[in-house]
């Protein structure tokens, strides 16, 4: 089985990936500086997989912006790394208006140097971690693949720019093996309620704040905006829960080993929009609790609709969601309720 890189495999979406892939067979190094994620739930990962040889998953602690540290990373194992799903990243709308240089610096710099350290490797496969959130203020509902990328905030604007750096590469040079992902909005938690989402600090996406509300770790959930043109009001997006998500991850590994060198560009969502008011009323009536919310204003940066058509991804990886809404509220909350204080290593 092939030797991955994870970049960021201590994260969120990361830390679930990282389940899928040693549950199929994969061994794993995974480089990540903790400044969002956590040891510990790597080490519950392991728990998850029964995994007794350390072998299969090696954890190097550092940044993909420093050059050292990408050399330990490429030689921790005897095997040479057979591709890298890059995770490792800054994601915060709101704090990349406030610290763009931040952003640029590790989104781009640290992504130009993976890709440096790739070449020296002589590794080139990639599965890159975009976002929707580069489409900005889409034309059309549903959006595909062929919408324009016009990121309307710092964060996308990175985002926006390691992909076009990922298609210059492809273009230059034979032999790239690149999946760019396009998430919609990852939620939810492993249904064992293990492994969830624990950002570090004050969480900023709806799922974290909405689950820390009822669990009494804050007061109340700010929705921002309820004057869009939405039926009820507030922002609708596609949810789409982080196991789902892994998968997806998967399936776009295979067809890059599989198939000729190529630069997939694909959605991955479900194609169902729901609206920030559905969340929390659906999220009170799976954990019966009463979820205190105050309207504020529109953030910078924000839109009012996305929903992702994801027919190329069903059709180039042979992957489609499987868990709905209750699935993502249900997981979220079991893994909130089973950990208040998250990994509570930090
Ligand atoms: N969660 C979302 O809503 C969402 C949506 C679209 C795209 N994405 C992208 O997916 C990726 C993973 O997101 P996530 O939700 O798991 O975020 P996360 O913050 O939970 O995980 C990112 C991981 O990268 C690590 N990291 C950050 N900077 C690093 C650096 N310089 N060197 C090494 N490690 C570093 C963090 O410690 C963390 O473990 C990110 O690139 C993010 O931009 C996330």
């Amino acid at each position: 089985m092939p030797q991955l890189l994870i970049t960021g495999g201590a994260g969120f979406i990361g830390s679930h990936s990282c389940l899928s892939f040693l549950e199929a067979g994969h061994n794993l190094v995974i480089l990540d500086n903790y400044s969002n994620g956590s040891k510990e739930a790597l080490k519950r990962v392991a728990q998850l997989v029964g995994l007794h040889d350390s072998k299969r998953l090696r954890l190097i602690r550092g940044d993909i912006r420093n050059k050292n540290d990408l050399d330990k990373a490429f030689t921790a194992s005897d095997q040479p790394i057979e591709a890298v799903i890059h995770f490792a990243g800054l994601k915060a709308v709101s704090e990349s208006f406030l610290d763009p240089l931040k952003y640029w610096d590790v989104n781009l710099s640290g992504s130009r140097s993976l890709l440096e350290a790739m070449l020296s490797y002589e590794c080139k496969t990639i599965v890159f971690s975009s976002s929707a959130t580069i489409y900005g203020c889409p034309q059309k509902i549903p959006i595909d693949e062929t919408a324009l990328v016009q990121p309307v905030n710092p964060y996308g604007h990175t985002k926006a720019a390691v992909e076009r750096l990922l298609s210059d590469l492809a273009e230059s040079q034979n032999g790239w093996r690149i999946a760019s992902l396009r998430y919609f909005n990852p939620v939810g938690a492993h249904s064992s309620g293990v492994i969830g989402e624990d950002p570090n600090g004050l969480p900023n996406n709806l799922f974290p704040v909405v689950s820390q509300v009822a669990v009494g770790r804050i007061e109340e959930l700010k929705v921002f905006g309820c004057d869009w043109s939405t039926p009820d009001g507030s922002a609708i997006r596609d949810f789409i829960h982080v196991v789902d998500l892994a998968e997806g991850h998967l399936a776009a590994l295979e067809v890059l080993l599989r198939e000729p060198p190529q630069m997939l560009t694909l959605n991955l969502g479900t194609g169902r929009g729901h609206s920030v008011l559905e969340v929390l009323n659906a999220f009170q009536k799976v954990s019966k609790r009463n979820i205190p919310y105050l309207i504020e204003r529109r953030r910078p940066g924000d839109v009012a609709c996305t929903v992702a058509d994801s027919t190329m991804a069903e059709q180039r990886l042979g992957w489609k969601t499987k868990l709905n809404l209750f699935d993502m509220c249900k997981d979220a909350w079991n893994w909130q309720k089973m950990n208040p204080l998250g990994y509570q290593e930090k």
